[in-house]
């Protein structure tokens, strides 16, 4: 299976060091507009297959012909936040860079099953989806699987328990209208509510939301990118397994929580062809308000992008 990375950053190199080391792969390709970045990323990270034992082969390139018949694209491409931006901030610059991407996308590897990280993100995979014109659920964004991650990890600190032991899910967008649900998450199967108090869950709630920001102003040179990075990998697992695994993605949604014609963060099932399905789980009341007025924020920005390309 090949697999190739989009922009060899911070975020796409961690991703396809990570996917390297799996050693499930035969093939990774990273591809960027520096000339040596991914050639020698490329060169840097194949040394390494004789200490780890791993026999990838691993191919930098700054031209979309190595990529070629690419099973699964992940783009990492585009500008990261700077301390203050909030991710829409970068909605122009990316927006351009992103076209073109799915552009060499759509004509190099027409079967791909794509994963959009770069941001803001529900905007930027609506726009590649449009750009490419493959169908929506081969195009699918990874946001909520690391806001979940932040969500469980915030709530295993305020529980004094070890994160493995905190089941946690967002839904929404990956920005100001992102939805944690706390209704869902249990420590040791226990309901969070049982186990924390209203103000503790109302700050790791908040912590949630600004948990890419709080990265950002601690680095002030870029963003996040180890757990990004986790979070990807743990879409393209299930994607190469066919797993049909329940992750939260950004994914079109059509009728599901009686939301229609936008991509938003909610729960799907992933395997070989992308999104097999978004699942409707049971959430309180104001969780579903708040999805659904997340639905609509984003469905205006997602409006916008059709000026941008
Ligand atoms: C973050 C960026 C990558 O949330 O969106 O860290």
């Amino acid at each position: 299976m090949k697999v190739t990375v989009v922009g060899a950053g911070n975020y796409g190199s961690t991703t396809a060091h990570l996917l390297a080391l799996s050693n499930r792969f035969d093939e990774i390709v990273m591809v960027d507009i520096v000339e040596g970045l991914p050639q020698g990323l490329a060169l840097d990270m194949k040394q390494s297959r004789w200490v780890e034992g791993f026999d990838t082969d691993i191919v930098g390139t700054n031209d979309y012909e190595p990529t070629a018949g690419s099973d699964i694209v992940i783009v990492t491409a585009g500008k990261p936040r700077k301390p203050g931006m909030s991710r829409m901030d970068l909605l122009t610059d990316n927006a351009k860079i992103v076209g073109g991407i799915a552009e060499e996308v759509a004509r190099t590897s027409p079967e791909a099953v794509v994963i959009v990280v770069s941001n803001p993100l529900d905007e930027m995979t609506a726009l590649f989806q449009r750009v490419s014109g493959f169908p929506t659920e081969r195009v699918i964004g990874q946001a909520g699987m690391l806001d979940s991650a932040r969500f469980a990890d915030k709530t295993a600190e305020k529980a004094g328990v070890s994160p493995t032991e905190v089941e946690a899910i967002t839904l929404g967008s990956h920005g100001d209208t992102m939805v944690p649900v706390p209704s869902r998450v249990t420590v040791n199967g226990t309901p969070l509510r049982e186990v924390l108090g209203q103000d503790d869950i109302d700050e790791i709630v908040k912590g949630t939301r600004g948990g890419g920001g709080e990265v950002v102003a601690l680095l002030k040179t870029g963003s996040a990118y180890f757990a990004p990075s986790s979070a990807a990998v743990a879409m393209v697992n299930a994607i190469a397994d066919d797993s049909g695994a329940m992750q939260p993605v950004c994914a079109w949604v059509d009728g599901e929580y009686g939301i229609s014609g936008v991509y938003l963060g909610v729960p799907a099932k992933l395997g070989r062809g992308g999104i097999q399905e978004v699942v409707e789980i049971d959430l309180a009341d104001e969780e579903l308000t708040e999805l659904r007025n997340a639905a609509e924020a984003v469905k205006e920005k997602q409006a916008d992008i059709n000026d941008l390309v």
